[in-house]
């Protein structure tokens, strides 16, 4: 099932992320799929900050991921822009934070083929008015979440 946003701003993307980030529970993994500047940053920040009391959501491009705390699991923030090979995420120790926390993967692509399955895939476009957001529920477990979450929009 998929859902597709217009966004025509900054702000629009960020409200989009932080409703949507009501919606997530523990195992979510979310690619966030686009070239530089399609707002993947803007995305993962708001979605960060509706589930914590993060001021700051620095970029973790040369960390690779930066952790915070929600209130009943943990949040991963990935920027994998600078990830050299697929196996480099292992090296990083992180596997289990795909299971065990909620993700948020800017360049999942750098993953290939060691992506976990199921993820919620979000891509971002450019189009003429803004972004288009679109998001992909792959799973029935996600379909049925993401059906629930817009009976109530
Ligand atoms: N509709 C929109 N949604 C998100 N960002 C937008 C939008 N329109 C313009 N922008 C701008 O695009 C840039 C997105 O930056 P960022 O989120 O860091 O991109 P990415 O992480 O995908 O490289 C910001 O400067 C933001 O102000
Ligand atoms: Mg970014």
């Amino acid at each position: 099932m998929e859902k597709v946003f217009i966004s025509q701003n900054e702000e629009q993307t960020a409200m989009i992320a932080s409703q949507l980030s009501e919606l997530t529970q523990v195992g979510d993994v979310w690619a966030l799929h686009g070239t530089l500047g399609m707002g993947k940053s803007v995305f993962a920040r708001a979605f960060i900050q509706n589930l914590t009391d993060a001021e700051e959501v620095p970029s973790p491009t040369f960390t690779l991921v930066q952790m915070y705390s929600a209130p009943s699991f943990e949040i991963y923030h990935y920027d994998l822009y600078r990830l050299e090979k697929p196996s480099e995420i292992f090296e990083l120790g992180v596997e289990e934070t795909f299971y065990n926390g909620v993700c948020l993967v800017e360049w999942p692509e750098k993953m290939e083929n060691l992506a976990p399955r199921n993820m919620w895939n979000v891509t971002f476009e450019q189009v003429e008015n803004g972004r288009k957001i679109t998001v992909l529920a792959s799973d029935e477990n996600k379909v049925q979440r993401l059906q629930k979450w817009l009976n109530t929009k």
